[in-house]
Formats: C-alpha cells, structure tokens, sequence
C-alpha cells in the first residue's frame, strides 16, 4: 500500500487521476521506446526489424521479444511499445537510438487532461498546484460572456470567504440573484450600456440572453471554469474525454465580467468599464478571451491596451489570447508589452474515428461526434459531383454555403475538401447538414482542430486520406463508408504543437515587442458550458472548445498560482518568470512544432517564449521587470503625441525628456530587432530570485547570419547585489534585405536556464551598392 499512501492527503473518490495512476503502476508496464524522427530513406520494415533487434537483445530471445512488442511505431517516426520490466525499461534507454522511454498512460481517465499535460496535478508534491495551494487567496477576473453560477464548477465547498480587501459587488439582473454570488464567485456585474449605444436596444426575441451575469453563451463558462473551476468528477461530453475536470488554480476565486452578449460582440465602451470596476474591486489576474482581428489600434486607441495599462499599473496581471488568425504572419492581437499574450497549442489526447470503406478498408479520422450512432454503410458522394444548379464545382467541392443539391445529397455521406476560400469546418457542416445528408468526410490542411457535432457525424481526415478516400470511390460502384465510436485516446499523440488556427507574429504595431509571449493548450479543451446555449442539447453543462480562447484562461490560472506563491511579483516580473522558462521541446523531447506549414519547427513567432511550464515558472532564477515609466517610455519611442499618452496614461507625459531609445531596449524577456543595418547594442537588466550567491554564465544561439556578443558574459548577485545589467551586441555580416532569424540566449547557474528568444531581421537602407 506504500505508492497508495500518495493519495492519502486527497480523497481517492475526487481524484480518479490519482488513482487511476497508482494502478496503472502497480498493475501494468508497458512503455513507450521513441527513437525521434525516421530517416526518409528508412523502409517501415527495416525500422521494425531494428525495433525487434533491440527488444531481442534486451529480453535475450526473439520469442519473448515477439510477445513483449506492442506496437511498432515505423511510419511518421521510430518506436515502440512493448511490456517490458522496470529495469528492461532502463536498459533499452540506453541503447544508441533511443530518444526517451516513456511509461505508457493510457489507463489514466483524465478530463480536462490539459492540466496534467502541462503537469499541474496534485500527485506532484512540491509542483506548482501544492506550493500555489491551489491558487487560494488570488481572485481571477474573467471579462467575457458571463456565468452559469449553478455549474458544479462553481460550487464554494472548503473555498474561504471572500476577503476584506475585496470590493466587488455581485449585481443583481434577470435571473441572477445575490444568492448567485458564493465563495467561489465572489463578485459578478454587467455592462450593457456601450453595446446599446451602438446597436440599439438587445433585441432577444432572436436568441436567449439574460440581462444579468448569467451566461447564455457558453464561453464564459467554459473559460471560467477553464482557469478556477472546482474538481467536478466524471465530466465528459456526450461520453468523449470522460474523466475528472478542474480548473488551473481550484481554489481561487472568481470574479465575473460579462461585457459580450449573445446577439454577438462585446463593446470596447463597456469592456473599459468594466477593466475600471476590476481594478477597484481588487482582482489580481484579469483573463480576456476577446480581441478584435487585424488591423490592430495603435495603443493610444486600443481599448484593451488601456485598459490594460492601467491594471498593470494597479499590479493586477493581465493575460489575454492572441487571436485565431493563424497560420498567417503579423496576424497577432492584444500586442502591448504589458499584457501577458495567449497563442493555443495543443495536448496528448486525440479522438480517433474509424471510418471503414465498403472493400473492408479501414481509414482512420478523427471526430466529436456525440450524436445517434448506427453500424449502416452509408453511400459517400463527392460535394463537387451533387453541386447545385446555381453552384460552381470549386464550392460545392468545399461544401460552402448552398452549393449542394439536396435531392443528390439526401441520406449520403459527403466527402468535401477545404480550400483556401472554404476554410470552415462548421460551413461545411451547415450545408451538408441542410442538403439532408447523412454525414460529413471533411479532408483539411493538417490541423489537430476538430468540430464538435451532433446531428450528423463529421470525421475530419487530411488531404491524403481524403485523396485515398475518392480513388477508392470512383473505382467502386457503389461507394459506400460506415463509422465507428469516437474514442479518447490520451499519451499517443506528439504533443504539444502550436494550433494551425494560432495568430502569429510579429506585432504588425510594434515589431520589436516580442508576440505571442507563450503557448498553452487551446485544442478540443473540455469545460463546463451553458445549459442555455443554443447548442447545448447533447451535452448540458460541458462542451469542447478550441481556440486562444481556452488557452488564455489555462496561463490566468497559471499565473493565480505564481501569484500565490510570490505575491509581491509585479505582472512584468510574472510575465518574465513563464517566458523564459518556457518550454520548447515536446513530450518526447523534440523541437515543438508549429501546424500550419507542415513539419515546421515552431519559432518566437509562433509561441513566443515556448509552451508553457508551470513547474519551472515558479522558480525563474533571473527576471526581466518593469514598471509603467518603462512602458510610457516605450509609447514616446513609437513617436505617439505627447498628449495622447498623457490621456491614456493620465500621466502627464512630456516625451522629450524620455530617452528615445526604448523600443528595443524596453526590459522584457526577449529581444526582437526588426531592421538590424550593421550593428546595434540593446540592455537588458535582471533582477535575482533565486538563491542570494549565484553566479550566471551567457551561452548564445546565435540567429543565422548574426554574431551575437553579450556583455558581460557572467552576471555575479550576492546578498546584496541583486540587480545587473548586461548588453548584447548584434553585429549582421550580410547586408541584405534579410528575413527574421531566431536565436536564444541562455543564463544558467547550474540550477536555473534563463532562455530568451533572440529575433533579427537585417535590412539595408538603401538598393545601392556598398561601397
Ligand atoms: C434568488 O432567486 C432564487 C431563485 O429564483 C430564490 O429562491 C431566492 O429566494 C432569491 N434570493 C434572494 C436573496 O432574493
Ligand atoms: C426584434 O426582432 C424581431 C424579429 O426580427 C422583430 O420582429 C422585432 O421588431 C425586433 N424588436 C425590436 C425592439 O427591435
Ligand atoms: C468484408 O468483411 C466481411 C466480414 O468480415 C465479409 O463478410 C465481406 O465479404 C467482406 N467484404 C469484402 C468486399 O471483402
Ligand atoms: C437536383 O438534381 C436533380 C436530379 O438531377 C434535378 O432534377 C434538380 O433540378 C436539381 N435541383 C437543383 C436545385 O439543382
Ligand atoms: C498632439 O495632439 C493634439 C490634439 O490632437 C494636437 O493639438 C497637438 O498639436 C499634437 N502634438 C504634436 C506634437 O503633434
Ligand atoms: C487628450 O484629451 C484632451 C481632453 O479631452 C483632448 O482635448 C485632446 O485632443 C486629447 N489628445 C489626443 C491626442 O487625443
């Protein structure tokens, strides 16, 4: 009962992670052998052959290495999984090839498996979750679509009362009642006056809404639950993904701002409004999952960025999400220094779907198909072949809007294949859905983004599948497919891997300002939802979702919990400790990778700093701080008038005694120089956290066709040196237009690496000739 004891401190019954890993320990021992990438030039028999090879060697005979071998894993990448004993494991990581060994976790039932994924779990005794107590004592405010206060998310048990420096109120409206407000949400309003002012009176003969904090949508729900939701045991949506959910900091409280309303929109006006109530009241983190797609305002004008501004200002933490305009460059929002940006990635669990072909062939998709389920073959047709009298073959190929003809598509399952004009999973799906079909075979650019669906089955599968898929049906007859079970399926998929649909940057505004700051999971996240909402029927009280959206609350949870433990850290202090200790390897230890351009290592650009990693954020060793002078600084650098930062920063400003020199300068954890001529000199000061006496060593990636120096090249801190400044020279030795290279700079004192992301891009000033 020794590995039971573990679970002493927590009852077993909430935790079924918990348990669940005591027995797969106990109880079973398969692990995972991966051997990184396969050569191109590898046969997948070989590959196997060298997996037996080993296990032959290990278990010294071919018979126990044939009934030891799980599966081989030989075609995207080498490996294997094999039954095998704790010392045979360690043996086998030793072999020349062998990347990681990994215990196999599939028997673990995990709900929201995204905090496991990220290790923020209850089984680490000195992890963030238990040094952050959970996240008590911080108040997370969520500024979004309101709340479903009734959701077992939310229930109060063992939380505290709120305490006396809380200010908030909890605001009466329609159907949301003080009784509504607990020790979880400790405080809830509303602001509607700026949406009316600009769309006139909300109309809600059209959809349901409340005009109160009670969320009619969903997403406020989900993001609330997402980052402080309560343990709520054997969530699951319509049987996918079942398992124990919680948010990333269980024991903070919330405190709700409902700015956007169902009809559609949030106004800047009220979302001010309600930054400014926030900030009175007394939240420590602010989580906003909205933002306005490029262009961006500069900000001076930026609402958010103000609004922002001044929470940062007041010491309160604002964690914001990048944006869903991915893959594309310069497509990231919310870009101010100050605000900690949210790019999505996804997580190990996948939700495999096999579709079998009418010649017995089975192809595997994957789905979130809740609904009725059948073991008929369906006849499949192309979109493009049923297209519609008024329709062009390129839409009906795509299955946009309309391009079906109904009588053709009735009772059929349609294979359709998104194009750069129909990129929209949930379009193809209304219009097949409308043409009377009886299913949807979606073929897409490779992305691990998967629609949920519940009136008709809808398997996402990748354009070579897809290929597959129509060779098989115009050589058949009669074409026919049927579908199995949507499974769940946790520690079998390389993750994380930045989300296709994640905004990138650089800053279309401020280039120089390193955006994204960091990546957390976004993709197919379950989270308690609206019984209100529209699409609510199946699954009443949790949903998935992806999107920056859900990623934002994971790092807002995150930070409750560094603020817990280091309560006098400024944002920009926060903001440091998760980036530079970000993570950007995967679970099997190689280079993260970016969806979007396939097989593309992820940059700075893709996700910032990295992936996050709670653990080690707790213990930064070095931060980057700043302070608002240091921002106003930085907005004089940008060349805004003098007045309009004076108006937004109600500081009066007189940029010409600021020194000019802030843009690349401007203390954050990350060095962006957008247009390097020959040679520039940035600086950089860090502030010591860790132990007293240490001694830091420079180590530098330099970016491709930069010489990079640094300044000194060991930082001492004692007792009572705790602050040092370095400078990094960037010398180009091409003059060319260039494109932006990446680099890292590391401190490390043995104990601690201090990794930030270096970006150049050279640029010449003229076309002519150097002389
Ligand atoms: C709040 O509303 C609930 C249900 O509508 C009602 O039972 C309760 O009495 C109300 N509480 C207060 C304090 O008005
Ligand atoms: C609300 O919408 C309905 C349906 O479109 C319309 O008939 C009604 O006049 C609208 N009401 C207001 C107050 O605008
Ligand atoms: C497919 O498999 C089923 C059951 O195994 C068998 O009855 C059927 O004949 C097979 N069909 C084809 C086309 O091979
Ligand atoms: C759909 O196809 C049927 C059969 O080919 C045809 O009679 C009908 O006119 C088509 N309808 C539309 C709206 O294109
Ligand atoms: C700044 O803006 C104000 C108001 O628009 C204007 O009067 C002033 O001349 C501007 N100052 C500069 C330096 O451009
Ligand atoms: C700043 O605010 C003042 C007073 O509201 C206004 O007159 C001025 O134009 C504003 N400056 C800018 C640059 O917007």
């Amino acid at each position: 009962m020794a590995t039971l004891s573990g679970c002493g401190i927590l009852p077993c019954l909430v935790l079924l992670g918990c348990c669940g890993f005591t027995l797969s320990l106990a109880s079973s021992n398969a692990y995972i052998v991966y051997m990184g990438g396969r050569g191109d030039d590898e046969r997948p028999l070989l590959v196997q052959q060298s997996h037996r090879d080993i296990l032959s060697d290990v278990l010294r005979s071919d018979e126990a290495a044939e009934q030891s071998l799980l599966y081989s894993y030989k075609y995207g990448f080498s490996g294997f999984a094999a039954l095998l004993s704790r010392s045979e494991a360690r043996l086998i990581a030793d072999y020349p090839g062998v990347v990681r060994v990994i215990p196999n976790r599939i028997f673990r039932p995990q709900t929201t498996r995204s905090w496991d994924f990220l290790h923020v779990s209850p089984h680490h005794t000195d992890g963030i979750l238990a040094k952050g107590h959970s996240g008590r004592g911080s108040i997370i405010g969520i500024m979004d679509t309101g709340i479903w206060p009734e959701s077992e998310s939310f229930r109060d048990k063992g939380m505290d009362k709120a305490p006396s420096r809380w200010k908030g109120i909890c605001q009466e409206g329609e159907k949301f009642n003080a009784s509504n407000c607990n020790k979880k949400i400790i405080g809830a309003r509303w602001y509607l006056k700026g949406y009316e002012a600009e769309f006139g009176k909300l109309n809600k003969s059209q959809v349901v809404e409340f005009l109160s904090p009670r969320d009619a949508v969903g997403h406020g729900t989900h993001t609330s639950s997402t980052a402080a939701g309560m343990w709520v045991q054997n969530a699951n949506f319509g049987g996918l993904a079942r398992g124990s959910a919680r948010g990333g900091a269980p024991s903070a409280w919330l405190a709700i701002y409902k700015v956007c309303w169902a009809t559609g929109g949030c106004s800047s006006a009220d979302l001010l409004k309600a930054m400014d109530d926030a900030i009175s009241d007394g939240v420590d983190v602010l989580s906003v999952s909205l933002g306005s797609s490029p262009p961006i305002e500069t900000y001076v004008d930026d609402t958010l960025a103000i609004g922002s501004f001044h929470a940062v200002a007041a010491g309160i933490s604002v964690v914001c999400s990048a944006g869903n305009s991915g893959p594309y460059a310069q497509t990231v929002t919310n870009t101010a220094p100050w605000i900690i940006t949210v790019a999505a990635s996804t997580i190990d669990r996948a939700f495999p779907t096999a579709i079998t072909l009418g010649n017995n062939q089975t192809l595997m998709g994957r789905a979130l198909y809740t609904g009725k389920k059948d073991d008929k073959y369906y006849p499949v047709v192309f979109g493009q072949s049923i297209l519609s009298a008024h329709s062009d073959e390129d839409s009906a190929s795509s299955c946009d809007s309309g391009s079906l003809n109904s009588t053709l598509a009735k009772g059929k399952v349609i294979l359709c294949f998104q194009s750069r004009t129909q990129r929209l999973a949930t379009v193809a799906a209304q219009t097949v859905t409308s043409a009377h079909g009886a299913g949807v075979i979606f073929a897409q650019f490779p992305s691990k983004d998967i629609t949920t669906s519940t009136s008709i089955p809808f398997i996402h599968v990748d354009y070579t599948l897809g290929t597959y898929l129509l060779m098989y049906m115009e050589s058949d007859r009669n074409p026919v497919v049927k579908f199995s079970a949507t499974r769940s399926v946790v520690g079998r998929q390389i993750a994380p891997e930045v989300a296709v649909f994640s905004s990138r940057g650089p800053s279309s505004l401020s280039p120089s300002v390193l955006k994204p700051d960091i990546a957390a999971p976004g993709v197919s996240i379950l989270a308690s939802w609206s019984p209100a909402a529209s699409d609510s029927e199946m699954s009443p009280g949790f949903n998935i979702e992806s999107g920056t959206s859900m990623s934002c609350p994971h790092v807002s949870g995150i930070v409750a919990l560094l603020r817990t433990i280091h309560p006098k850290w400024s944002p920009a202090k926060i903001q440091s400790a998760l980036v530079t200790t970000a993570s950007i390897r995967d679970e099997y230890k190689q280079s993260v990778v970016a969806e979007g351009a396939p097989h593309k290592q992820a940059d700075a650009f893709d996700y910032g700093g990295g992936h996050v990693d709670p653990n080690r954020a707790m213990d930064p060793g070095l931060v980057f701080d700043a302070d608002i002078s240091n921002y106003i600084c930085f907005l004089c650098s940008l060349e805004y008038n003098n007045s309009a930062i004076s108006n937004m920063t109600r500081i009066p400003t007189d940029c010409s005694k600021a020194r000019r020199d802030c843009l690349l300068n401007l203390n954050l954890p990350s060095i962006v120089i957008p247009n390097l001529q020959r040679c520039t000199t940035v600086s950089r000061t860090v502030t010591n956290v860790g132990a007293g006496n240490s001694i830091y060593i420079a180590r530098i990636e330099a970016p491709a066709g930069i010489i990079v120096k640094v300044k000194p090249s060991t930082l001492l801190f004692s007792s009572t040196v705790y602050k040092q400044t370095f400078n990094v020279i960037f010398r180009s030795h091409i003059a060319l237009e260039g494109r932006y290279t990446f680099g890292y700079l590391y401190w490390e004192d043995g104990r601690h690496v201090v990794r930030i992301p270096l970006v150049v891009r050279t640029v010449i000033d003229n076309y002519s000739p150097e002389t």
